[in-house]
């Protein structure tokens, strides 16, 4: 996307509200990578430059552990300045309770309905009518990242789909080497899963099930290809012992794992390991089978605090976030796509491309959060877990899987 005149001028006339004298605000996220921090450190950046103070509040152990302890905080009283959640419905409580700020007099003011894109991340931003959260980024899950030095050791091309991947994957574990890097966490598993049902069951498939909410395509032997494929590569996942994403990230990128299915967060730690996209590790969006991206992603929500000043500073923040400086700075970093399609983000390397153009094609699906309740999403997660780390028969799980999503209805 280049840099227009029209946007050269829109930039010029965001409406960035200079603070008078700084006011300290809490921000609480689950970014501790190496990637996560570099990126995070943007935003703290360009709020302290705008006058106003960062405190830092990052919650290790990712969004599975770190949203219960947001959410009991604003709920028991002891709020922060600002929280990520992912797009979607996990703050929509908090929102219903009236305890979260509206921002609808930012986005008029800064014209987000005209600015952000694709609009769903407005969408899921809204409650009749108002809007309460600034979304900063698009991540996409349904990557699959290779060590092209596993490959090349070998002698084999890089795979170009995830039915090379698992052809050659043999080769790869005879060398000692892990064939696919999975973490322990449940959305990790979760995830995995997510980017099979887009990959080998196809975009279709895909709606059938989580747009027109089709139980009989839930059910259907479409679905269960895709609970075999798991089970398959559940085998590939077999000797990969670690807990976290990024160290599942790293075992790719210190070559001791031939690949792993993550979301492009992924990027940011292959550039803090100072790798290069292409010539060091390959990324193949919808594991090369289906080019199609589903809108995952961040915002942050601002809990109502009862502090004019506090309510000033938090405003200022949330139109920072949006802005199209803070869009590019921070999405470098952070290995997503911005929210914004009037900025230009010349220093993209070539997954971040693959991205924007999948995203400019309008290949995208709404994220598993977008379209079913926290509630229903961590059924899935448990019930993967379970499915990942177990022999558990791919027909049953499927048979869970439904009632899970029936439960969501
Ligand atoms: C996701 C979030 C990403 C990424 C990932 C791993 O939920 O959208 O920003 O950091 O968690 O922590």
């Amino acid at each position: 996307m280049k840099l227009t005149k029209m946007t050269v001028a829109l930039c010029a006339s965001v409406a960035l509200p200079m603070a008078a004298h700084a006011t300290e605000l809490e921000v609480t996220h689950w970014w501790t990578s190496g990637g996560e921090a570099a990126a995070v450190a943007e935003l703290a950046k360009a709020f302290d430059a705008s006058g106003d103070k960062w405190i830092d509040g990052a919650i290790a152990g990712g969004g599975g552990t770190a949203r219960p302890i947001m959410i009991s905080r604003i709920t028991g009283g002891d709020p922060m300045g600002a929280t990520q959640f992912n797009h979607g419905q996990q703050a929509q409580e908090l929102v219903e309770a009236g305890l979260m700020l509206d921002l609808t007099d930012v986005a008029e003011a800064n014209n987000w309905k005209e600015v952000i894109y694709p609009p769903s991340l407005l969408d899921s931003c809204t409650l009749d009518g108002k809007i309460y959260c600034a979304p900063v980024n698009i991540h996409s899950p349904e990557w699959l990242w290779l060590s092209n030095k596993v490959y090349e050791d070998l002698g084999i091309p890089v795979p170009t789909n995830w039915n090379e991947f698992v052809a050659t994957a043999p080769q790869v574990d005879a060398a000692g080497k892990i064939p696919l890097a999975l973490g322990n966490q449940p959305w990790q598993s979760n995830l995995a899963f997510g980017a099979l049902v887009i990959g080998i069951g196809g975009l279709d498939l895909w709606k059938k099930v989580n747009i027109d909410k089709d139980m009989e395509a839930a059910a259907g032997p479409e679905m269960a290809a895709v609970f075999t494929a798991a089970a398959d590569a559940r085998k590939l996942a077999a000797k990969s012992t670690v807990q976290d994403w990024n160290q599942a990230t790293n075992l790719v990128i210190t070559d001791e794992a031939a690949g792993q299915i993550m979301g492009d967060w992924a990027q940011g730690e292959f550039q803090v390991a100072g790798e290069v996209a292409g010539k060091d590790y390959t990324c193949l969006p919808g594991l090369g089978l289906n080019e199609y991206i589903s809108t995952g992603g961040d915002a942050f929500y601002f809990p109502k605090l009862d502090d004019p000043e506090k309510e000033a500073a938090q405003k200022r923040l949330a139109a920072l976030l949006v802005s199209p400086e803070v869009q590019v700075a921070f999405n470098l970093k952070k290995g997503s796509l911005p929210i914004r399609g009037d900025v230009d983000l010349a220093a993209a390397n070539d997954c971040m491309k693959k991205g924007l153009e999948i995203l400019k094609g309008g290949n995208i699906v709404p994220s598993g959060d977008q379209v079913w309740s926290a509630d229903v999403q961590k059924q899935n997660e448990d019930l993967m877990v379970e499915f990942w780390k177990s022999d558990m028969d791919p027909v049953a799980a499927q048979a869970q899987w439904v009632e899970n999503l029936k439960s969501g209805l």
